[in-house]
């Protein structure tokens, strides 16, 4: 397979793109440019939709020119255009989408459409081959999933939020904590000055209680792998309420033992899902997979025998490089659909 990849990410406030190229078998990523929104969303003390979608606007074109630059490509050169259909936010969405096509059809290049969830959990392909029975434990601002993957481009969720994802609960931590957005790093840059220990935030298990069958016996119920995180937000704010003053080390402190108990709750359920379905390759991904800590204590709760990979810092967080990737694997498996008739998406799910 001889193939040159034109991907482009616009479902949140990061306008991306890059060019991906096969090498080996494998996706060799050429270029991977990303304009944050960061320092526009910043003064709001969170991502504006009507604000972002405007400023992928105003970038998503020198964005692509610049990705086309790095690889030393041009559009002559490219096979297949790969693009975030959802989910998302709808107006960032449409800006990628509707570019894409207008690209695609000027150029007479197939345009694949790309679950941004997928993505992120392709990210670690471009560390390693994925290997199956895999486990991907998939945190980010919108979602927290625990997914089983038996072969490529095939999903099935095991356990999922109820209520906030992990970096949604770092967002909102942070702003409790009068901290900067986005939360998650803002977060873990003061937990590295805190106790951890200082304060309770307890790890939620949402099992089942065991039911009585018509003998009376009690009936087994599986662990549940889904998670809770509105909890410890509320708790957080009760603690928080109960000081008059936040000292430096008060923030330092609930920082770091706030960023404990969302990691104890993601390590629980994540050796749930290894015992059950015994992966050989466990793999982490989203934006708060960049959280060090988290990196490290899944690794040292992880089988030695399961492979365990995390993305670079920079895929970890939005990126077209990811969708390329996914895109590449879709390709290879045969199973591009819809390359002319789709739109955005902002509610699409990964099954
Ligand atoms: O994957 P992503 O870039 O966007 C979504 O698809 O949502 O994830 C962004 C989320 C934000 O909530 C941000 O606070 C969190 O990832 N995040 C982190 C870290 N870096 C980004 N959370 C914890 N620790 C970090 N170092
Ligand atoms: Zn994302």
């Amino acid at each position: 397979m001889r193939v040159k990849i034109l991907a482009i990410e616009t479902s949140c406030d990061e306008t991306a793109a890059a060019v991906i190229e096969d090498k080996d078998n494998r996706p060799l990523l050429l270029s991977n440019i990303v304009s944050s929104q960061i320092d526009i969303h910043k003064k709001f003390g969170g991502v504006v939709p009507e604000v972002a979608a405007r400023a992928h606007i105003e970038s998503i074109i020198p964005v692509i020119e610049e990705a086309l630059l790095e690889s030393k490509t041009n559009l002559d050169n490219i096979d297949y255009i790969a693009v975030t259909q959802g989910p998302g936010l709808v107006g960032s969405l449409i800006v990628g989408v509707e570019t894409a096509k207008a690209i695609g059809i000027t150029n007479n290049i197939p345009v694949i459409p790309i679950n941004h969830l997928e993505g992120h959990i392709y990210a670690n392909s471009l560390a390693a081959d994925l290997k199956f029975p895999l486990i991907a434990l998939l945190v980010s601002g919108g979602h927290t999933m625990l997914i089983h993957m038996d072969s490529h481009i095939n999903y099935q969720v095991i356990g999922k939020t109820r209520d906030d994802a992990a970096g949604e609960a770092f967002d909102k931590a942070a702003k409790i904590l009068g901290l900067p957005y986005p939360g998650g790093p803002a977060i873990s840059t003061e937990a590295e000055k805190g106790n951890e220990n200082k304060y309770d935030f307890p790890i939620i298990d949402l099992t089942q209680k065991p039911k009585r069958d018509e003998n009376m016996f009690l009936k087994h119920s599986e662990p549940s792998m889904d998670f809770s995180f509105s909890g410890l937000k509320t708790s957080l704010i009760t603690k928080v309420r109960a000081k008059n003053i936040l000292s430096a080390d008060d923030i330092a402190d609930f920082s770091a033992s706030f960023q404990k108990g969302i990691i104890d709750n993601l390590v629980q359920n994540s050796k749930r899902a290894i015992n059950k379905y015994k992966p050989k390759m466990f793999i982490l991904s989203g934006g708060v997979a960049a959280n060090k800590t988290l990196r490290k204590t899944l690794g040292e709760n992880i089988p030695k025998d399961i492979e365990y990979i995390v993305p670079e810092f920079s895929l970890c967080t939005d990126n077209a490089a990811m969708i390329g990737s996914t895109a590449y694997y879709h390709i290879k498996n045969g199973q591009i659909k819809n390359t002319e008739i789709f739109s955005a998406n902002p509610n699409i799910s990964l099954n």
